[in-house]
């Protein structure tokens, strides 16, 4: 092997190995064809081994052409790499990146149902006055729905309620007064409760629906009279409505209270003098409220003679309605967000 072959036999393989390499697209493809040359089965490797065969006068200067071969090519794919991968830094950059002036991606934001925010300010306005919530199960016994509050079976005021029966003891409770045994069972006076929950009853129009809302009130301690109702009413109304609203109590029947009655509220939209929300009394109905019946108390093992209280019961769909002018309770289930996102708290 003289030295001019040896030459061009290295030069050959340097151009061999720079055409391999600048085919190579990626730095992976690259990584292969070094090894090729410079792997320990490549083709640099392989020429080494065959220093053997040389005189031993040749070795020298044959290892040092070959080691400067070697270098010459780590040095062209060291080159090439650093290119390689450049590009694929750009490439990648380039697939990632993001256009700031594009328009976002709109959230809608959610907001509370009415109902939620009427039974939020009811609780609101009654825990300031001292009230403290406590919420009884929305499957009753007929004993706590019905009997406990002085409705024993063939009680007539039973007619006053559509009752779901989920079998001859159980229901789906139609008022949450339920909640007042419960709680008097278990706790003894002073009480002041406030009960929020879910009622069902048979019953559907544009006023009513199977399923609605209710708040219930219970006071109980010495000396509780209807004045306490009325000055306690007169309060709430002016925190729910407005400032200048005004009650009236008209008797009413309930069979858990004694005397029973209605309580109305001067119209918050004419003031008093009529409109169409009133039907030109200027008075709205809003709820059911009286001084608690003996009986009830005894059934709780409640003294009588010691202690008085009073209740009151109301729709929560129904002051809903009032407060927002709503026509219709079935906008209340709909879910229509046109309707909804009316509301803001
Ligand atoms: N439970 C009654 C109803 O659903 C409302 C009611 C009236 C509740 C008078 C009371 C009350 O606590 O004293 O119609």
């Amino acid at each position: 092997m003289d030295t001019e072959q040896k030459d061009f036999e290295q030069e050959a393989l340097v151009r061999e190995a720079e055409e391999a390499a600048l085919r190579a697209e990626d730095s992976r493809a690259l990584y292969e064809v070094k090894l090729q040359y410079l792997g320990k089965t490549g083709k640099v490797t392989a020429l080494m081994k065959r220093m053997k065969d040389l005189a031993q006068e040749l070795r020298p200067a044959f290892g040092k052409q070959v080691n400067a071969l070697r270098e010459k090519l780590e040095g062209l794919f060291d080159g090439l790499e650093a290119r390689v991968r450049e590009r694929e830094m750009a490439k990648k950059l380039a697939s990632e990146s993001v256009d700031v002036t594009m328009p976002g991606r709109r959230r809608e934001r959610g907001a509370l149902h009415p109902v939620t925010i009427v039974k939020n300010r009811l609780i609101d306005i009654f825990a300031g006055m001292g009230f403290e919530i406590f919420e009884g199960p929305e499957i009753e016994t007929d004993y706590y729905n019905f009997t406990a509050l002085n409705t024993p079976a063939d009680h007539p005021a039973r007619d006053m309620q559509d009752t779901f029966y989920v079998s001859d003891n159980l229901l789906l409770r139609t008022q949450t007064s339920a909640g007042q045994i419960r709680l008097m069972e278990r706790k003894k006076p002073p009480i002041k409760m406030l009960s929020p929950g879910r009622v069902f009853r048979s019953d559907d129009d544009a006023t009513h629906s199977p399923m609605f809302h209710q708040m219930e009130g219970l006071v109980v301690d010495r000396g509780i009279t209807l004045c306490d109702l009325q000055g306690m009413l007169d309060e709430f109304v002016k925190a729910m409505f407005s400032e200048t609203s005004k009650t009236r109590l008209r008797p009413s029947y309930f069979p858990f209270t004694e005397p029973s009655v209605e309580v109305d509220v001067s119209c918050h939209v004419c003031g008093g003098k009529g409109c169409p929300l009133c039907k030109g009394t200027g008075w709205i109905e809003v709820l059911g409220a009286g001084v608690v019946n003996r009986r009830v108390l005894q059934n709780c093992g409640v003294d009588p003679d010691v202690y008085s209280g009073f209740a009151f019961g109301m729709g929560i769909e129904r002051i809903a309605m009032l407060k927002y002018g709503i026509n219709n309770i079935k906008l209340l289930t709909e879910n229509d967000v046109r309707f909804l996102a009316q509301f803001k708290d």
